[in-house]
């Protein structure tokens, strides 16, 4: 009897377990799937409809109703893309670093980080934004057979039919009286003649206090720098913090972070006032993230 009232508590109590775990794990798939589709959707709202959005259903001015609709290949290609980027799968062609006026060129007294050739992503970004390119010449056009490769457009018939776009530079190249780019950060307190070998911060208010200490670690095999912002969850690497890319100073000797255009923007992240911000510039938060000021 006894022994009866116990199994029949005990049946009672897996079965109530196997419920709550099945409702339990209903709930997880449920709410996980919902994440799931959340993330999605904004990670897909974020470029579609925006500035960089080229198809005739964007938000950029050139926008012309015979351009493809896809989206990506403005900037990125599957396959045959520049081998000479330094942004993912790139579909423009490069310009000639020798051809901009950076900013050490201008009036600054006051500047002491190195400044770099126009590089890294900055150069991807001016792939576009020098004006010098219209935006429907591309190194691989969408469709089949390899015919695009080597520059077709992307509106059937005429080359350059979107233009190009309000210069950063004047259409000139003067990059003089833009934020200073490939710019050793915090001048140069992070630099090291070995890569570092794990994580860390770098001791930013040693050589520069005017700067936020920068933080270091090695992500697959690469060192990667970033300045932690106050949006985002942890001290890892985000999207939302400022991100530094890694470059070459003294003529090859040391190896560091540099500011670039992707360091404040994103480009897939539209919205907003102003489009592509890594975070708010509401109260200078862009600005604050990297200067103590
Ligand atoms: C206006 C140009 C532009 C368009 C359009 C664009 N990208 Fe990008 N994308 C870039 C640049 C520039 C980088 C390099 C960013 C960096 O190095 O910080 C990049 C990096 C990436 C990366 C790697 C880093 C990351 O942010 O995840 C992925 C993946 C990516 N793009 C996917 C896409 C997809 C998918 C689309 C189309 C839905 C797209 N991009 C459209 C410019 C663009
Ligand atoms: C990712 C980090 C970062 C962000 C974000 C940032 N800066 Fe800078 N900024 C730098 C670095 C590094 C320098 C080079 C300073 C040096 O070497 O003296 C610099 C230089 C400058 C200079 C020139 C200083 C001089 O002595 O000539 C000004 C002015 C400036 N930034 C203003 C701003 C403003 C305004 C914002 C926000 C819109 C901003 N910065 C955002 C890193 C940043
Ligand atoms: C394929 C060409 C292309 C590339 C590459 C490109 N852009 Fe753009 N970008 C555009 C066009 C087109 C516009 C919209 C211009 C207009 O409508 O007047 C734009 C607009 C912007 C704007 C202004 C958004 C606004 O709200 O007004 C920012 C900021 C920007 N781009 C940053 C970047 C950065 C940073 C990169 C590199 C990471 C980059 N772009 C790469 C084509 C490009
Ligand atoms: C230090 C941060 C920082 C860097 C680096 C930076 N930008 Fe910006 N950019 C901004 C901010 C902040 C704005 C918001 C509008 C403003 O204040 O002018 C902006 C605006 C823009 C705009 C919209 C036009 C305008 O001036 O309002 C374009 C296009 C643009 N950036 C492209 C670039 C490109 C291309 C690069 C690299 C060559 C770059 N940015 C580097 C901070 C930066």
């Amino acid at each position: 009897m006894n022994n009866c009232l116990i199994n029949k508590t005990f049946i009672n109590q897996i079965l109530g377990r196997v419920i709550m775990n099945r409702l339990l794990t209903r709930f997880t798939i449920i709410a996980g799937l919902a994440g799931a589709l959340a993330f999605s959707t904004s990670a897909t709202a974020a470029i579609t409809g925006s500035e960089h959005d080229l198809t005739p259903t964007g938000n950029s001015q050139v926008s012309n109703p015979t351009a493809t609709n896809e989206i990506c290949v403005y900037c990125h290609t599957p396959h045959a893309a520049s081998t000479a980027a330094a942004a993912p799968l790139w579909n423009k062609t490069l310009a000639d670093p020798a051809g901009f006026d950076t900013y050490d060129n201008g009036n600054s007294s006051t500047i002491d980080g190195e400044v770099l050739a126009v590089g890294s992503v900055s150069l991807a970004c001016l792939s576009c934004h020098d004006g010098s390119q219209a935006m429907d010449v591309v190194i691989n056009a969408p469709g089949s057979g390899l015919a695009g490769v080597g520059g077709t457009d992307l509106n059937t018939g005429s080359t350059g039919l979107m233009g190009g776009i309000a210069a950063i530079g004047g259409g000139t190249g003067d990059l003089t009286n833009d934020h200073p780019i490939g710019i050793e950060y915090a001048a140069g307190a992070c630099n090291t003649a070995t890569a570092p070998t794990g994580a860390g911060t770098c001791a930013a208010t040693a050589v520069d206090p005017d700067f936020a200490t920068a933080n270091f670690d090695v992500i697959n095999g690469a060192a990667a720098y970033w300045v932690n912002s106050t949006a985002g969850a942890g001290t890892n690497r985000e999207k939302v913090d400022m991100i530094l890319y890694t470059r070459s100073f003294s003529g090859g000797a040391l190896t560091g972070p540099s500011v670039e255009c992707g360091s404040c923007h994103d480009p897939h992240e539209g919205g907003g006032t102003v489009s592509f911000m890594r975070i708010s510039n509401e109260q200078s938060n862009v600005c604050l993230t990297c200067h103590t000021k």
